[in-house]
């Protein structure tokens, strides 16, 4: 994605991990198709200023995975700026085998024809969604990810099948233009209700980005079970601000064995990224005993 600040580096750290734990998962099983769709690509890797480190972007990383996860899993890549295709399809190249389509359209409107034509409800399928700013991805565009949806049955435990979501809140920059448009806020939120949120924390002197990461739980929770939503908080340490949150979101039982295991990770990195300059929360701090027991994906 070009240049980009040190908290990216972070972001990508963590979809890898993330995307690793699921393609480890995923590999043995044979019953269902492992798609993952990358809806704000960017051309696929990453820089700093300076130039003299490149790592791998969203793109890259989610077309690595796929490539590791067996034999019915692919990508779809999405990026709206056709000044960056070329660049995006060069360097996904080596993924060719793995990625299905690379469209250049807006995210919100291209989201449904991907559902419709290449993610079969059964699938386990995940879409990052990963804007620049809240002005890019409605809410809308959540609801019809969320609805494109089957009622299933894990060993015997019924849940509805839902795609599995990674989004990037950006809470700084809505904060920062809080005061002008908020109509693109409430069309990112789907809701009104963060203005009143954003009221009462100032006036309590409480967490603003946490008054709107609840806000953005609320509304997802309308399809996605509480335990299934880890939010985790990117804060810098340098402001002791929060700057985004990463949300993984999900309804299969077994996704909670991944996201157990993804934080397990994330409390052992801890000192790590404190050296770096930054300190990872994690919002949901559930107990997921039970769920250690429950057999690998199959
Ligand atoms: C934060 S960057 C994505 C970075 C990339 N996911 C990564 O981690 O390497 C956001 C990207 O979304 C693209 N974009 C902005 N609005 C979009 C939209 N409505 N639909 C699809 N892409 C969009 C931008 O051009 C930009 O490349």
């Amino acid at each position: 994605m070009g240049e980009v600040g040190k908290h990216t580096q972070m972001k990508h750290r963590l979809l890898g991990v993330y995307l690793s734990i699921c393609a480890r998962n995923v590999r043995s099983q044979k019953s269902h198709d492992f798609i993952v769709v990358d809806l704000y690509a960017n051309d696929g890797v990453s820089y700093w200023p300076s130039g003299d480190e490149l790592w791998e972007g969203s793109a890259q990383i989610a077309a690595k995975w796929v490539s590791r996860a067996g034999e019915r899993a692919f990508c779809i890549l999405n990026e709206k700026d056709e000044t960056l295709i070329d660049k995006l399809k060069e360097n996904t190249k080596k993924y060719n085998k793995v990625i299905k389509e690379i469209f250049s359209e807006d995210a919100n409107t291209i989201c449904q024809d991907i559902l419709d034509e290449y993610i079969p409800l059964d699938a386990h399928s995940i879409f990052i969604l990963d804007p620049y700013k809240h002005t890019e991805l409605k809410f809308s565009t959540i609801k019809s990810i969320a609805n494109h949806c089957k009622e299933d049955q894990y060993h015997g435990v019924p849940f509805i099948r839902r795609p599995e979501l990674i989004i990037n809140l950006p809470t700084f920059t809505i904060l920062k233009s809080k005061t002008q448009n908020q109509q693109f806020i409430t069309d990112f939120f789907g809701t009104d209700e963060w203005i009143k949120a954003v009221k009462k924390a100032e006036k309590n002197k409480t967490s603003q980005p946490e008054a709107l990461m609840k806000v953005y739980k609320t509304q997802l929770q309308r399809f996605y079970p509480a335990d299934g939503i880890v939010p985790i908080e990117i804060r810098t340490l340098e402001y002791n601000a929060p700057i985004y949150y990463l949300v993984f979101v999900a309804t299969h039982p077994l996704a909670k064995k991944i996201h157990s295991t993804f934080e397990d990770w994330i409390r052992k990195k801890r000192g790590e990224f404190r050296k770096e300059g930054f300190a990872l929360k994690l919002i949901a701090e559930a107990k997921r005993k039970q769920i250690k027991s429950l057999d690998d994906w199959a």
